[in-house]
């Protein structure tokens, strides 16, 4: 896929990983469609960063654990730019929950922004994809969508539903519009971490340290752009998956 011109709604586009990727996909001659849900100013100052970069943006509002809210983010990313070529689902709820602290609250706000909002708007936007010839989705996975990761059990189980829902979408959409994950290791410590976690967490990947957003963009741009890569999953972890077996009994 040539990303010139194209069409790209990220959600979860205003901060942190999801800006770099939406500032990515402007660099790159995409348009840019920045979904938020709380962070307006972010958003606003990401869309700016984009058209620096030369990129027409736009910021839209929505908390994707409503279905009527995702589809309405649907509509209107439609209704501003006239199409949608590639949708990036970055957005998800990062909440440490194990099964006791597990609310009914928190389990619908997790498994809804990841699967039910991603649900609808690809049930919305895949449409006019198929009618046009061309389309593209990336879904930004992470270690627990392969290894339970009960700590985080609502975001561990909504992450692995999301990725059984693009593998299924990968097949029924093909060969028109193309379905990957990405896995992102550790890019970007979240808010409070010291710097004996940071050195943990490194040690913790066979590289032996962390990586940057841009390796990331690096592989959502790659999957978008890789017109035989369907179905699949790229791993940008440092090979974080495999430290495990790096014991001297494995020798
Ligand atoms: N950081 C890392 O090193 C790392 C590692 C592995 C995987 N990942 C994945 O990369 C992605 C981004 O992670 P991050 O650490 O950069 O971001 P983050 O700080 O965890 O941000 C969470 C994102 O989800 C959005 N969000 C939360 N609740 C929402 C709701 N109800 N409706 C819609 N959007 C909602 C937030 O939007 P607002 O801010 O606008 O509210 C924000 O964009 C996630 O999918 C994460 O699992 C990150």
């Amino acid at each position: 896929m040539n990303l010139q011109g194209k069409v790209a709604l990220v959600t979860g586009g205003a901060v942190r990983l999801g800006r770099a990727i939406a500032l990515g996909l402007a660099a790159a001659g995409a348009r840019v469609a920045v979904h938020y849900h709380r962070s307006a100013d972010a958003a606003r100052e990401t869309v700016a960063e984009a058209r620096r970069l030369g990129a027409e943006s736009a910021a839209f509002q929505a908390d994707l654990s409503d279905l009527e809210e995702a589809a309405a983010l649907a509509r209107a990313v439609e209704g501003r730019f006239g199409r949608t070529d590639i949708i990036v689902h970055g957005a998800s709820p990062f909440i440490r929950a194990a099964l006791a602290d597990t609310t009914p609250e928190i389990w619908r706000q997790v498994l809804g922004v990841l699967v039910d909002g991603f649900f609808v708007l690809a049930r919305e936007l895949a449409p006019g994809m198929v009618r046009r010839g061309e389309g593209a989705v990336v879904v930004i996975l992470d270690r627990g969508t392969f290894d339970p990761w009960p700590a985080f059990l609502a975001h561990s189980v909504g992450k692995s539903a999301l990725w059984a829902l693009a593998r299924n979408l990968a097949v029924e959409l093909a060969p028109t519009v193309r379905v990957n994950g990405v896995v992102p290791g550790p890019v970007l410590a979240p808010p409070g971490y010291t710097e004996e976690d940071r050195a943990r967490i490194a040690e913790g990947t066979l590289l032996g340290r962390w990586g940057d957003p841009q390796d990331v963009v690096d592989a959502v741009l790659f999957l978008l752009r890789a017109d035989y890569i369907t179905g699949e999953v790229l791993f940008v972890d440092g090979g974080e998956r495999w430290a495990h077996r790096r014991r001297p009994e494995d020798g």
